[in-house]
């Protein structure tokens, strides 16, 4: 952003890539460039086949109650918000490269009306980012779809619009009204609000000047969060007492669902088996369920008394300590696993990599769900770091993916 102001070091960046590839170069401009027309110019110049205009505008600060959101505390703005500023750049770099050099045109773009503008500004080429905040893999391919052909409609149609989320990115303020576990360093904390969400999904809980961390909502009424300390974030989330206050944004992800009169088999292992309390709550409305917890030793197992109420509980501590000894590959009987059961397994990639050959011997793939902590960052759909070893962004199509 700050390199990109300066026409002459655009040059020499922009020459050197040139000459350091065989493919075709696009620079990607920051609007932040009072003279973006110039910087464009000086990129074709150096030989770059097109512009890409634009990067994010600012940074802008954000903030709840007084406290930055972003880590950094300032950040580039994307979405529908710019669309002004990205269609001033696009005409301002069209007048100065002239017609023939390709422009992808970006900067909020959602429907055929913001292309539309974008191509009357200059824009041959059409980047969509941000807008595709909570689309599902289906949603993409409707969305874009029903874009194209708005665009062969020649706008005559809009189609594309209702294929858009709604995606809720605003904190809500929670208070921890109890402790379960207190001495433990995997916590139940308790909170004051209730939640509308369904078993599987997670929100983003964050303690300002600190950051934030996904985790799995163990219950919703009230919300309630199992963390187990592992680093800065979980160590400061436990050292909360009673009438602390965090944030939570959320929930994120699919919630899971099963035919009436299934036969369920949830497995949770470690910090695990707050993902899948929900399911034994939810799913023993119209299911059979029977957990299966594993954890080191008695200490890391709360909340028994609760997965009893909805099902038969099978425990396994490493220690001996509560249940059998031994992992929690050691509680699978075929007395409660049938041809067409289904299986929701959370917990350390190793436990879910030991049940599934277990699982795939009596079930199959498209009943056997996992949820395995990827790096969870946006948790919306747009920065990809979720994505598992197929490609599946895990905090949309997930967290808990079909084998
Ligand atoms: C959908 C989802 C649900 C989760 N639910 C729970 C839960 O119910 N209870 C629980 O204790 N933990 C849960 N986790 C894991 C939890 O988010 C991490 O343990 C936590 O972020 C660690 O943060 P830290 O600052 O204490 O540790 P750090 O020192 O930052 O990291 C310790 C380890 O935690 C993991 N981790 C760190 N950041 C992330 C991140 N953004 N996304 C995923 N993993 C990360 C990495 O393996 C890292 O090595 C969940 C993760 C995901 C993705
Ligand atoms: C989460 C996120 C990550 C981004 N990462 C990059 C990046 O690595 N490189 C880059 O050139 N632009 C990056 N951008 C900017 C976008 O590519 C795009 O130029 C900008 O967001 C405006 O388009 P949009 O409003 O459609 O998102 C990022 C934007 C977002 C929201
Ligand atoms: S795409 Fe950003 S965390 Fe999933």
């Amino acid at each position: 952003m700050q390199l990109g102001q300066d026409p002459a070091i655009v040059h020499e960046i922009t020459k050197a890539v040139v000459n350091g590839t065989r493919k075709l170069v696009f620079a990607k401009l920051t609007p932040n460039a009072g003279n973006i027309g110039e910087i464009a110019k000086s990129a074709v110049n150096a030989g770059a086949y097109g512009i890409v205009a634009i990067n994010t505008v600012g940074p802008g600060y954000h903030s709840v109650n007084g406290n930055p959101v972003l880590t950094n505390k300032v950040g580039g703005l994307s979405g529908t918000g710019i669309i002004p500023i990205g269609l001033k750049c696009v005409k301002e770099i069209r007048q100065a490269v002239g017609e023939e050099i390709p422009i992808i045109g970006m900067g909020g773009m959602r429907t055929i009306r913001d292309i539309q503008e974008y191509a009357k500004a200059g824009a041959n080429i059409f980047g969509i980012g941000s807008s595709l905040v909570g689309m599902t893999d289906q949603h993409l391919n409707n969305y874009f779809k029903a874009l194209i052909e708005d665009i062969n409609n020649n706008g005559e149609t809009d189609n594309a619009s209702r294929f858009l989320q709604e995606v809720d990115m605003h904190y809500r303020k929670v208070r921890v009204e109890n402790i379960i576990n207190p001495n433990c360093d995997f916590k139940v904390i308790k909170t004051n609000q209730q939640i509308q969400a369904g078993p599987g999904q997670f929100v983003f809980a964050w303690i300002p000047g600190i950051g934030e961390k996904p985790f799995s909502i163990m219950d919703d009424n009230p919300l309630t969060l199992g963390i187990l300390e592992r680093g800065e974030f979980t160590r400061s989330i436990n050292s909360l007492g009673k009438g602390d206050s965090f944030y939570v944004r959320g929930p994120y992800g699919q919630s899971t669902d099963i035919p009436e009169g299934s036969n369920v088999v949830l497995v949770g292992g470690g910090c695990g088996i707050a993902g899948v309390y929900l399911h034994a709550k939810e799913l023993s409305k119209r299911a059979n369920i029977t957990s299966l917890l594993a954890a080191k030793d008695s200490d890391h197992l709360p909340y028994l008394k609760e997965f009893e109420k909805y099902g038969e509980v099978k425990v396994a501590t490493e220690n001996g300590s509560l249940g059998r000894k031994g992992l929690v590959t050691g509680l699978f009987d075929n007395t409660y696993i049938n041809s067409g059961t289904y299986f929701f397994n959370c917990g350390p990639k190793a436990m879910v990599d030991a049940v599934l050959p277990l699982e795939l011997k009596v079930s199959t793939p498209d009943k056997i769900y996992s949820s395995v902590d990827y790096m969870t960052r946006c948790g919306v759909g747009i920065c990809g770091s979720c994505a598992d070893e197929k490609g599946r962004r895990t905090c949309i199509e997930g967290p808990f993916i079909s084998s």
